[in-house]
């Protein structure tokens, strides 16, 4: 199979081109093809004939998206329709990335793929309109909304409280959100399968259990065997730019129904840490 993967510099893109085998991978980063560019976009999709796109590019800073909503749309919702679009023409399928921030957080049970959308932040309304885009552009896309992504080879959550512990006796982690992390090496075999499978519709996609950002600090801190307190704080405590949903907890049913399991986030925290250990 062929399978053009289109933000391939990303934390994601990284660990789909490391951990996908047995197929024919094309990693494009935005230096290759800003996905604005539709003319461009087209250009690549058909040089390299894809079977399967993985459409990892987009604008993440979760904060910057409030500040830069034109910049936002422009990647996450109007480059991802370029994309689908240049897909369509070559009868490629794609996976469309997504979020958990399409969620408002109000509910207290795990969110189903069939919840309504209902996104609090922009980079959440750009997630969700992309996905709305896509899915009637392209009703057989399949849509991955993952979570609180972790991995070697870019920034995340684990790193940054593994670095501000070396310096600090205490940590401030909020307290009051709770959600899946998700190891991008589990994320990428998961996609693999995906695309083998011929998935069509949204499936949510992230390792099994959940946490607050002070349960994940703590485990983090814990399994390091670092004496740095971890201390809860409320998110007020900790006000920033963008809304964050208090609860994004992803069910895993549709999974599941596709004969894919995720390991414990717990267990993939165990295997990123060793994974860091090598790399520094
Ligand atoms: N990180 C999370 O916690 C999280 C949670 C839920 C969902 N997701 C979704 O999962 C996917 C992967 O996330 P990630 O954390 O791997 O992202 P990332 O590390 O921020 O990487 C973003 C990728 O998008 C590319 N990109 C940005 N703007 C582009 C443009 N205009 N044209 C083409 N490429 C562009 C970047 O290319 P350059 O390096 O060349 O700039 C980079 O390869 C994204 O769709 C994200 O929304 C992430």
């Amino acid at each position: 199979m062929r399978v053009t993967i289109f933000g391939a510099s990303g934390l994601l893109g990284k660990a789909l081109l490391r951990e996908w085998s047995g197929d024919t991978l094309t990693g494009l980063s935005s230096r290759d093809a800003d996905i604005r560019d539709a003319k461009r976009v087209r250009q690549v999709v058909r040089e390299t004939r894809p079977e399967w796109i993985v459409l990892a590019a987009a604008y993440t800073n979760v904060d910057g998206c409030e500040s830069n909503p034109d910049l936002a749309f422009a990647v996450n919702r109007d480059g991802a329709v370029n994309v689908a679009t240049a897909a369509k023409e070559v009868g490629a399928r794609l996976v469309l990335l997504s979020s958990d921030y399409v969620f408002d957080g109000k509910k207290n049970t795990p969110y189903e793929t069939g919840d309504r959308r209902n996104p609090q932040s922009v980079y959440g309304r750009t997630k969700a309109e992309a996905e709305i885009k896509l899915l009637e552009l392209m009703p057989d896309c399949c849509v991955a909304r993952t979570s609180w992504l972790f991995g070697i080879g870019g920034k995340c959550f684990p790193d940054t409280i593994l670095n501000l512990s070396a310096g600090r006796p205490a940590l401030d982690v909020v307290n009051d959100q709770r959600g899946c992390p998700t190891y991008a090496v589990d994320l990428a075999h998961a996609i693999a399968q995906l695309c083998r499978k011929n998935t069509s519709g949204i499936v949510h996609v992230t390792n099994a259990g959940d946490c607050t950002w002070f349960e994940f600090a703590q485990e983090i801190v814990g399994s390091a065997g670092l004496a740095t307190t971890v201390r809860p704080v409320s998110s007020q405590q900790m006000a920033r730019p963008a809304p964050r949903p208090t609860y994004s907890v992803l069910s895993p049913v549709r999974l599941r129904a596709l004969g894919i399991e995720m390991p414990s986030w717990r267990d993939a925290l165990r295997r990123y840490l060793e994974q860091r250990q090598l790399t520094i």
